[in-house]
């Protein structure tokens, strides 16, 4: 129940595709979501140093996906563990864990609606939702977490209206809504409103976000998105449509885009040291 005039939870529930819980439809796009991480590490770092993470920290990534989070933040916590209900998107993680050597990574295939904290998920000392259906249940993602918890969410132009752009005139276009501006998810100013009524007092930054790679020639490049399956004949098209993101010069051509992540933190004790995006 709201304690103010505006149900920010009945505002949240009506603006949230059921859609981004489908397992079936993570699994068709992991290969490409991973593929877009990983043009995503620069500015993962950014997301990473925003929590601190300690060295004996255990951290909860809840819809890890491929481990854009998870990969950067083991490697300064104690252990992660990686809870996702797509098995493809678990599949990747697995692999980009084996393919860095890392020891502390434990992947979790189990869906966030039948995760019970100290139950079947130990409680962590920080929890991360990164762009994740999880930052539904905020009151979950508080009970699982003994320091902090972050909830990250795009607060520009998405992974999603990038890929948009990058196959627009090469695959069908998306169903669009009817309005302008759509936020990915519930927007982050419902979270924040959602954690008020709850009696939580979170912060709130800005990141700045976004995709960046660069190659030799447009041979590498093209080499490089192999995972976009994007048809020969429709290669033309696909040069066109990365060409505004892309900046030439004698080393090569260089990627580009840019967004802003927002990040939601609270802390579960007032003792504990501040963590979020402004924290040195
Ligand atoms: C947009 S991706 C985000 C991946 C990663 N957190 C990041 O920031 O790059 C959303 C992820 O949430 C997962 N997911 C969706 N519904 C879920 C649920 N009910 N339980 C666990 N994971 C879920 C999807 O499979 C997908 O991997």
């Amino acid at each position: 129940m709201a304690n103010g005039l505006i149900d920010w939870n009945l505002l949240a529930a009506l603006s949230t595709s059921l859609a981004m819980s489908q397992p079936a439809m993570w699994d068709a796009f992991a290969a490409r979501y991973n593929g877009y991480a990983a043009l995503q590490a620069e500015y993962t770092r950014l997301q990473i140093e925003a929590m601190k993470i300690g060295p004996e920290d255990t951290v909860a990534d809840i819809g890890a996906g491929p481990g854009r989070i998870t990969l950067q933040a083991a490697q300064r916590a104690g252990s992660v563990t990686a809870i996702d209900v797509s098995r493809e998107m678990l599949d990747h993680l697995k692999a980009n864990v084996a393919a860095r050597g890392l020891r502390n990574v434990h992947p979790l295939h189990l869906s966030w609606h039948d995760v019970v904290p100290g139950e079947n998920v130990p409680l962590h000392d920080i929890v991360v939702a990164s762009r994740s259906p999880a930052m539904r249940d905020l009151r979950k993602l508080d009970a699982l977490a003994r320091k902090y918890v972050f909830v990250m969410t795009f607060c520009g132009p998405s992974l999603k209206s990038f890929h948009d752009e990058l196959v627009t005139g090469i695959e069908p276009e998306p169903p669009r809504g009817s309005g302008g501006y759509r936020p990915a998810m519930a927007g982050h100013a419902l979270v924040f409103n959602r954690l008020i009524d709850m009696g939580i007092e979170a912060n709130v930054g800005y990141l700045p976000d976004g995709f960046s790679a660069s190659w030799r020639d447009w041979d590498e490049l093209l080499a490089h998105f192999a995972w976009l399956a994007i048809p020969p004949d429709r290669i033309d098209r696909f040069r066109r449509n990365i060409g505004p993101y892309l900046t030439q010069n004698a080393n090569g051509l260089h990627l580009r885009m840019e967004t802003r992540t927002v990040v939601v933190w609270w802390k579960k004790d007032p003792r504990l040291p501040d963590a979020g995006p402004s924290a040195r």
